[in-house]
């Protein structure tokens, strides 16, 4: 058996749609329900779908033997498993933005302290002491776009995908820390112990790619 843990939300589609261009069947999981583990025993395969920062999580613990998880998740949990592949779907951009009000950026010469929001703080941290500024993280789960808005912070590290929320928001972008996609990534133990149906799908992926 071949388990998958496969990012739920934006990730969650493209995954399954192109899983199934490679001959993978995880069709039953589109469909609306509150079951959580999916299995197709003709196929020796189980998929489930679980919190993106999740993932990685499922994936370093072998409880799934792969897993499909954005680049974002990636840097900011570090876990010790393998990444083999980028989808090249998922693309986005971690960002550094502040919400303009028509005075100076709180960016304007890196301030010595600053405090920011974000759902990656480690990625964040590490941003602001390379640069030397002192950052107070404030850790949040999610809309980080409002902490600058309702005065919660002076600057966001996000992910940003459309730039629509941080337009509507009336932010700007200081600036692109990286750019970000889908990657696949799989346990060190499974990558031994089922080398030739991991070897042989990521073989399948790149054919298509
Ligand atoms: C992400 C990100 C931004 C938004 C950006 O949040 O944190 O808030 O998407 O997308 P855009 O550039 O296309 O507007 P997500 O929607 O995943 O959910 P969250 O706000 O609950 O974290």
């Amino acid at each position: 058996m071949l388990t998958f843990a496969l990012s739920k939300g934006r990730l969650a589609e493209m995954t399954m749609r192109r899983f199934a261009e490679t001959g993978l069947d995880c069709g039953e999981m589109q469909k609306p329900s509150r079951k959580l583990v999916f299995t197709n025993e003709a196929q020796q395969t189980r998929f489930f779908l679980a919190k993106p920062s999740d993932v990685p999580t499922y994936v370093e613990h072998g409880a799934a033997d792969l897993g499909v998880a954005g680049k974002d998740t990636l840097l900011e949990e570090q876990r010790d498993l393998y990444e083999v592949y980028d989808f090249k779907f998922g693309c986005c951009k971690m960002i550094v933005a502040y919400a303009a009000r028509g005075g100076d950026s709180p960016l304007k010469d890196l301030p010595s302290s600053l405090r920011v929001a974000t759902k990656y703080p480690d990625i964040a941290a590490n941003y602001f002491h390379e640069r030397g500024v002192t950052a107070e993280i404030i850790k949040l789960n999610g809309s980080v776009e409002l902490a600058p808005l309702v005065g919660l912070a002076d600057v966001i590290v996000d992910i940003t995908e459309t730039g629509s929320t941080i337009k509507e928001n009336g932010l700007v972008i200081f600036d692109e820390i990286m750019p970000l996609s889908a990657r696949l990534i799989v346990n060190r133990v499974s990558m031994k112990l089922k080398y030739e149906r991991i070897t042989e799908l990521i073989q399948k992926l790149k054919k298509k790619t």
